[in-house]
């Protein structure tokens, strides 16, 4: 591990650990009443934003829980962006699941060049640097060779945007005739670890941010896996509808039934 990614790996440790040392945690919402923020996404978020700009002292950071948040419609070539979920699976965190993890990546260029995400209830450390492999916890990982049929699908049902979720049931039912099982985790950053390290195979939503995959989406491609949005090749500006999958069989297969049920929800808004 070179320098930068083994201070990255240790910040975005110590920032994770907060989601089991906070004594006191004040929960409330961002709008709706499924879209939580906690004091601890604060705490994190303000540390990670010192921590990783001290690191690399010309960047920028755009993190999940801004007041004002700096998506920026256009990177230049030049720009390095941390960004940064503090907690992804804020609901699981206030509900208290263990299963929440600090995702942080950085772009160059709006493409992700290194990403960490870290469970801390699992102590487990997902990291890559473009080029030089994925790995967790030290060990090289990589994608399964699971056929579809053999497929366990992470994917979620737009739990802050309910207009889509006819269209995610949908594209759910489809996926369950024909794949093995459907798992909804409620941690898009950890899910495309799972299917980084072949433990899942197919992954679909119709609403991320930038922060629930940029981080991820590094460590997926340096594992040989691929990752798509509704506008081809993913966008770490702006919210997408994201595909990925372990091999390029299982995502054409996965893109024609989301392609074919996008046409039968024009509610859902999603142009390709
Ligand atoms: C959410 C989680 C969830 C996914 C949502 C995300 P948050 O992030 O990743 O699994 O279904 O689309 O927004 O709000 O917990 O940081
Ligand atoms: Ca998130």
């Amino acid at each position: 591990m070179d320098d930068l990614l083994s201070r990255i790996v240790g910040i975005a440790k110590a920032a994770g650990r907060m989601m089991i040392t906070e004594k006191t945690v004040d929960i409330g919402n961002k709008g709706t009443k499924e879209n939580y923020v906690t004091s601890t996404d604060l705490k994190i978020q303000k540390f990670l934003r010192k921590e990783l700009t001290a690191a690399l002292p010309d960047s920028k950071f755009m993190g999940e829980e801004e007041d004002d948040p700096d998506v920026p419609d256009t990177y230049s070539a030049d720009d390095l962006i941390w960004i940064v979920d503090p907690i992804d699976g804020t609901a699981n965190y206030a509900h208290g699941i263990p299963m929440s993890v600090t995702a942080v990546g950085l772009v160059k260029g709006g493409e992700p060049i290194l990403g960490v995400v870290y469970q801390p209830y699992l102590d487990e450390v997902y990291y890559a640097e473009k080029g030089r492999g994925a790995f967790c916890n030290g060990a090289p990982i990589r994608v399964s060779d699971h056929p579809k049929e053999r497929g366990i699908v992470c994917t979620a049902w737009s739990c802050y945007n309910k207009v889509r979720a006819p269209l995610c049931f949908d594209v759910s039912q489809s996926l369950y005739r024909t794949c093995e099982d459907i798992r909804r985790i409620g941690t898009a950053a950890y899910e495309l670890c799972l299917l980084s390290k072949g433990a899942a195979d197919l992954y679909f939503e119709a609403n991320l941010a930038p922060w629930d995959y940029t981080a991820s989406a590094c460590i997926l491609k340096e594992a040989g896996g691929l990752i798509e949005s509704q506008y081809g090749s993913i966008r770490t500006d702006r919210q997408c509808m994201i595909v990925a999958a372990n091999n390029a069989e299982n995502l054409e297969y996965l893109k024609s039934v989301v392609h074919g049920t996008v046409a039968k929800h024009p509610e859902a808004g999603i142009t390709f």
